[in-house]
């Protein structure tokens, strides 16, 4: 076996807890390879494994955790509750089933999957959130595809703001918004397809950057995304991109570097805007 990379940096979130900046994603890992690709990736170095009930692969994600070898506490998991969810008691019922699969004691974060405003649900569903988190079931409680004013309820409504937003984030599709609000409200941003699903990888202003440094322009990417303050989960499928993906912490973009990937940026999104559902 190849030696592991050295670990994602740990990004403080504003609960206290701590999380590795670069995870490993597992959407469309069909169940059957995802004990072994999660176990590929805790080899390769990673620390932070990326679920949700919609994935149909939280017991395989937490087969890896508990076959890894590794103390719990060394690994960071996120799970997420699906859309038919929503609702206080069926938020509740909902965690019961993740945890019930995964077969883990305590989930280190929890989120909202979306916030399906035409529901309009997702306050109530927060505050179930809050309360398996105040009963220690789960470590840290957050959110995914908020914009800044579905955050605003959470926290106008509730007092309770969520530490992290995971968003559809790349090049094309920056998210400053999602990113100043976090920035003055202590939500830790991160990136879901950090890669646009792999096709990003063509654009040829990145293959000159990825020339520069003698890098893939997968790694270009990530490390545009570690130097933003995100955090992002990419997904691979063989130990050689796994591997790859984790290995961007020894070089660093130029701010021109950093500047010509914010050049791409013209709000392409691979997945849907959540004001539509
Ligand atoms: N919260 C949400 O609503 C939401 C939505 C979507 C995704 N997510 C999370 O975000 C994770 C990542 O997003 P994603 O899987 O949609 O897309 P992604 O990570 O942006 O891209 C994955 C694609 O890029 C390819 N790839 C990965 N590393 C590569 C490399 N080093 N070189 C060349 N190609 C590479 C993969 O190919 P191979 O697989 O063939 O290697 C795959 O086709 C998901 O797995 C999931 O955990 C969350």
């Amino acid at each position: 076996m190849t030696a592991p990379l050295p670990p994602a940096p740990l990004l403080p979130l504003a609960d206290g807890a701590v999380i590795p900046q670069i995870g490993f994603g597992t959407y469309k890992i069909p169940p059957a390879d995802t004990a072994r690709l999660c176990r590929t990736a805790i080899d390769a170095g990673y620390r932070h494994l990326d679920t949700a009930a919609l994935y149909g692969n939280e017991a395989e994600v937490g087969e890896a955790v508990r076959t890894s070898g590794l103390p719990r506490d060394e690994l960071f998991v996120t799970s997420k509750l699906w859309n038919d969810d929503h609702g206080y008691e069926r938020a509740l019922r909902a965690f019961d089933a993740t945890m019930e699969r995964i077969g883990l004691e305590r989930l280190d974060l929890y989120l909202i999957h979306w916030p399906v405003p035409s529901q309009s649900l997702f306050v109530e569903t927060w505050r179930a959130l809050i309360r398996l988190r105040d009963e220690g079931r789960v470590r840290s409680i957050g959110v995914s595809n908020f914009h800044p004013h579905h955050l605003r309820r959470l926290i106008d409504e509730t007092g309770v703001t969520p530490v992290v937003d995971q968003v559809e984030l790349h090049p094309w599709l920056p998210q400053d918004e999602v990113r100043a609000f976090g920035d003055a409200h202590g939500i830790r941003t991160e990136a879901w397809s950090p890669l646009a699903r792999g096709r990003m990888l063509a654009e040829p202003v990145l293959a000159g950057i990825a020339a520069d440094h003698d890098r893939s322009v997968a790694q270009v990417v990530l490390r545009w995304q570690v130097q933003l303050g995100n955090i992002a989960i990419p997904k691979a499928s063989s130990e050689a991109r796994i591997r790859e993906n984790l290995d961007v912490f020894d070089f660093a973009l130029t701010p021109e570097q950093m500047d010509a990937v914010a050049g791409l940026a013209n709000g392409e999104r691979t997945g849907r805007d959540p004001d539509l559902d």
